[in-house]
């Protein structure tokens, strides 16, 4: 490594066991409890609200059978009794536990579906109910009010079950409750309105609202601290402020755990404080949007473990006024002001942090100079973040003396020197660390996230590796040169949830896949083999297997994935017809999926490149979120269906380039209001272009924000190994094939921005209709080589933001309509060989494309600069090529349309090859924003940055609204 260049970033060994104590304290409360004979009328009721669960993946109430209702799974009675006191049916595999849940937006993978029946009402002694992470809510289902009815509840936990609307107010009639959690994500749509009821739960210890939106509760403060027993608080991303008024009464003494991250708190004023200096022990205020000098009173707080004040404004951070924390176990500062040595900030820890601290992220905090070589004292960390500031020097050896260490981040600073395997014991950084696989892996045991991409490895996959990651939930080692041949089966992952393991030299078959794995990425290796007719993973949400050597044909298990999303086999050898999806189909059997349950949730089919064949696929018909089907360079054939605008609504990109489709444009085609690229180019398409083209909205606005853009999704990477729940979402782009200017790009997320018609290359006829100029969004258009007539559209100069017009090889005839000059934005022009006439108009753009003659060649009467033929004189024949088109001609003008200057520039914003995808950890916005000026240098770095997302509970598909 160069002197300058800065140590990359480096993820590790997040030994993190979350997800499984999470798994082992459900199975350790389910079990067959008490030993009471079951009352049959709870009985009865227990199987109501079974026959409200339409959808039960886990099997969770597999064991409901049989007279004994005490010996079901997840549910108690009482011994003396015999009425069922509790029912614990928390979605396995939920990430959560007693104070920290992870809501996953939308359906918890392995959650139930249905609706909670009221029958449950019969369970009159119930005190324990836990449904959390089953989706038992949904559209226009909002919390069922009779839950306020059992009244002598102490535990309830309703959290990331996606209700709808108004928190019930009959809430306030549980007044035994002693923990109460209703977290969820935060996009959700539940509108907790009032939360008044709160007061009359005055035994709560634990209440949990984190998500909700609770900004219009005004006097949240005071509603809170009237609840005197509470011990925890969780109220993260409630869009809550801290009042700037000093807390009359605060009963509330008890208070440990306070979590306000990712709100509006906007002060550290200590006189605004409503919680007792004494008792606190985890404080969270992250990403909030707090000013202001750090308050020596935090100095106060003697019982601190957990302060995470990351993500905020605060200046003059010092370590001197943490001198009383001698708890500390996790200590986060990113994105505030330091500005101190580094040596410094740690010497001002108190002594006993060094073995109490597990976790220190100081990026972004300006903090300089070297890294202590006696950082190694705080033997204790595992996790040390340290990315972005101005730290340079070698990286002291000492570093790998730290046993305990497990994440450690240094990106984005000065440091030079190498990092040799001398420095890391335990674990290593990984780019330019190869080429040998990292031996340091070799007999871990616990790991549950695994990133060693782009790491420059050049090396087999070691026998061992496999048993290495069998326990993992994230694993990417992406962008690497490792080779080897992939398992039969990797379903000892059970936990996997992602696999990427793009652009490396992977052999073999398809595995059998992970039970619960929802993305894989496998793209850019050397799969070979057909796929399996079934492979596992029923809640895939991504499979993306493009650019390998797979045959075969494509399996009808694909039709059986109901979370489906992004479908992307593209540049393989498949062939064959695609599976219809009919309600029979083996598969679906096999998964014991109800027949009707046709309706797919695909967005994005990307297929290009392989030798499929057979009609459009019917099976689309029930894929009504199509956004994306790009199916170019392929063998299908026969007409473009009419349902096309009914059942595809959303479709937003066809590409259909190089296949054999015949017949003529359905005028249905012209109704999708969401089409922004249409490419018919190649095909044997005939008939004339429809004139309906106004129904074509999204060529006519233009840009359009919000957008869900099926080329992008996110990963979710934790932060600190020991808190799945602290983290941020690495932004993962797909790209795409799209023809612009003569020439295939890839494009990725910025595709959003293309908007264009190609029917190039196939036999349409008549005239191009007069509504084309109302497209105004285009800004490509290319309707070359056919049989089209007629003039030019005279008002063709309102799209103004084309780029790239051609309208070559056909038999249009009359003037060039003078408004082509008003064309602005056009960089590439091709009118040649057609029957125009008349001078070429002049102007703007005009007289700066490319080569004149190839513009406007073979179109005789045509005059005027920058053709040599003058317009005054007599109709002569220039020296240039005879009119007719002979193959010869043809040949070589094609070449040539792929040799285009024009305005390159403005398109090197959208072009990306596809190589890697690498991911920058950005620690904070401001940091972001200093990347996006850097953008022009480097631009595929810029496509590639991972984004941090401000709210650690929001998931899902990113709207690409940001970016540009
Ligand atoms: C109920 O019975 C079970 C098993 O016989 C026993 O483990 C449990 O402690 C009993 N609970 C109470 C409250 O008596
Ligand atoms: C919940 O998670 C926290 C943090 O990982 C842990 O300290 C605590 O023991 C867990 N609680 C249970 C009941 O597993
Ligand atoms: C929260 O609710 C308030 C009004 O109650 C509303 O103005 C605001 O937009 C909501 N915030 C979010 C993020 O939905
Ligand atoms: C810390 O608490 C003590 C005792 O209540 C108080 O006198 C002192 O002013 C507090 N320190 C700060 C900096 O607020």
């Amino acid at each position: 490594m160069g002197p300058s260049s800065s140590c990359c970033l480096v993820l590790i060994t997040m030994i993190t066991v979350a997800m499984i104590t999470a798994n082992s304290y459900v199975h350790a409360q389910r079990g067959s409890g008490g030993g009471g004979k079951c009352i049959a009328a709870e009985r009865a009721a227990l199987l109501s609200f079974k026959a409200g669960i339409t959808r039960d993946p886990a099997k969770l109430l597999k064991s409901w059978r049989g007279d004994d209702c005490c010996s079901w799974s997840g549910v108690r009675c009482s011994n003396e009794t015999g009425h069922v006191v509790g029912l614990d049916l928390r979605a396995a595999f939920f990430l959560s536990n007693e104070t920290f849940v992870w809501c996953f937006s939308g359906v918890a993978p392995n959650g139930m579906l249905g609706e909670i029946s009221s029958s449950l009402l019969a369970l009159k002694h119930l005190k324990h109910l836990d449904l959390s992470g089953n989706y038992l809510g949904g559209v226009g289902l909002p919390m069922p009010s009779f839950l306020g009815s059992f009244k002598s509840l102490t535990y309830l936990n309703l959290a990331c079950m996606n209700f709808d609307g108004r928190l019930p107010p009959q809430l306030g009639n549980l007044s035994r409750l002693q923990h109460l959690n209703l977290a969820t994500y935060q996009e959700n749509t539940m509108r907790p309105g009032d939360v008044s009821w709160l007061r009359h739960l005055g035994l709560l210890r634990f209440l949990d609202m984190s998500g909700l939106n609770l900004t219009s509760n005004g006097d949240w403060v005071r509603l809170v601290t009237g609840l005197s027993y509470l011990k925890v608080l969780q109220l993260g991303g409630c869009g809550l402020s801290l009042p700037h008024e000093p807390t009359a009464h605060s009963n509330i003494s008890s208070l440990e755990i306070l979590d306000l991250s990712s709100n509006r708190v906007d002060t550290i004023n200590p006189a605004y404080w409503f919680w007792d200096v004494r008792t606190i022990r985890e404080l969270q205020l992250g990403r909030n949007q707090i000013t202001g000098p750090f308050p020596a009173a935090i100095g106060n707080m003697t019982s601190l473990e957990v302060l995470t004040l990351g993500g905020n404004y605060i200046s003059g951070v010092k370590s001197e006024m943490m001198k009383n924390f001698c708890n500390l176990r996790w200590l986060e500062l990113w994105s505030n002001e330091i500005n101190q040595d580094m040596a410094e900030f740690m010497e001002g820890l108190p002594r006993c942090t060094k073995s109490s601290l597990h976790i220190l992220d100081l990026s972004a905090t300006n903090i300089t100079g070297g890294i202590p070589s006696w950082i190694n004292h705080w033997s204790n960390l595992r996790s040390l973040q340290l990315s972005a500031n101005k730290l340079e020097g070698l990286i002291p050896l000492e570093i790998g003396k730290m046993t305990n260490l497990s994440t450690l981040y240094l990106d984005n600073n000065q440091l030079n020197g190498s990092i040799s395997e001398e420095h890391f014991a335990s674990f290593i950084c990984t780019r330019q660390n190869g080429p040998q696989f990292p031996l340091w892996l070799k007999g871990q045991r616990d790991l549950d996230y695994l990133d060693i991409s782009d790491a420059g490895i050049a090396d087999d996959l070691p026998d061992w590796f496999w048993a290495v990651v069998s326990k993992v939930d994230y694993l990417n080692i992406s962008c690497n040169q490792i080779s080897g041949k992939l398992p039969a089966t990797l379903e000892f992952m059970t936990l996997a949830v992602t696999l990427d393991l793009n652009s490396n030299r992977l052999t073999g078959l398809l595995p059998q896949l992970p039970q619960y794995l929802q993305t894989l990425d496998i793209s850019n290796n050397s799969l070979s083999g057909p796929l399996p007719l079934m492979f596992g993973a029923p809640m895939l949400t991504q499979l993306v297997l493009s650019i390998n050597k797979i045959s075969g044909t494509i399996p009808s298990y694909i039709c059986a994935l109901k979370s489906l999303e992004v479908l992307d086999l593209s540049d393989n050898f498949l062939d064959g017809k695609l599976p219809r999806c009919s309600n029979g189909s083996e598969a679906k059997q096999e998964l014991n999926m109800s027949p009707d349950s046709t309706q797919m949730q695909l967005s994005a089919l990307i297929l290009y490149n392989n030798d499929l064949s057979g009609k459009f696929p019917e099976f689309l018909q029930h894929c009504q979120e199509l956004t994306l089907l790009h199916l170019a360079h392929s063998k299908f054939v026969g007409e473009l269906p009419i349902w096309i605008a009914e059942k595809l609504p959303r479709l937003s990109y066809l590409q259909l380039r190089y296949n054999l489709f015949s017949g003529s444009i359905p005028v249905q085609l012209t109704k999708l209001e969401n089409l922004r690229y249409l490419d018919l180019a190649y095909n044997r398409i005939s008939g004339s272009i429809p004139p309906i083209l106004g129904g074509l909205k999204a060529m006519i606005q233009g840009n359009s924000t919000k957008y869900t853009n099926p080329l992008v999704w996110n990963y979710y990477r934790p932060r600190n190994p020991n808190d799945f729940n602290d983290g941020y979402y690495v932004k993962y782009h797909n790209s795409l094939l799209v023809v612009v200017k003569g020439q295939e790009l890839y494009y990725t997320s910025t595709l959003i921005y293309m908007v264009g018609l190609d029917f190039s290359c196939n036999n349409l006829g008549g005239d191009i209709p007069e509504e084309i100029a109302s497209l105004v969004g285009l800004k490509n258009l290319n309707f070359s080589h056919n049989h089209l007539t007629g003039n030019i559209p005279e008002k063709i100069g309102l799209l103004r933001y084309v780029e790239s017009l051609d309208l070559s090889f056909n038999m249009i005839s009359g003037e060039i309509p003078s408004s082509l000059s008003d064309m602005a934005s056009l960089s590439y022009l091709n009118l040649s060989f057609n029957n125009l006439s008349g001078r070429i108009p002049s102007g703007n753009q005009l007289q700066t494309l490319g080569d004149p003659e190839s513009i406007y060649i073979g179109n005789y009467y045509l005059c005027g600069p920058p053709l040599s033929r003058n317009c005054s004189g007599p109709e002569v024949t220039t020296g240039l090529l005879e009119g007719h088109r002979t193959e010869e001609t043809y040949f070589h003008l094609g070449l040539a349309v792929g040799f285009v200057m024009g305005l390159w520039l403005v398109f090197i914003g959208l072009l990306f090859l596809k190589t890697c995808r690498f991911r920058y950890f950005q620690p904070s916005d401001k940091l972001q924003d200093s990347i996006q000026t850097s953008v022009l240098k480097t631009s595929a770095e810029w496509f590639h940055r991972s984004q941090r997302i401000q709210n650690k509970k929001g998931q899902g598909q990113a709207s690409v609204s940001e970016g540009t």
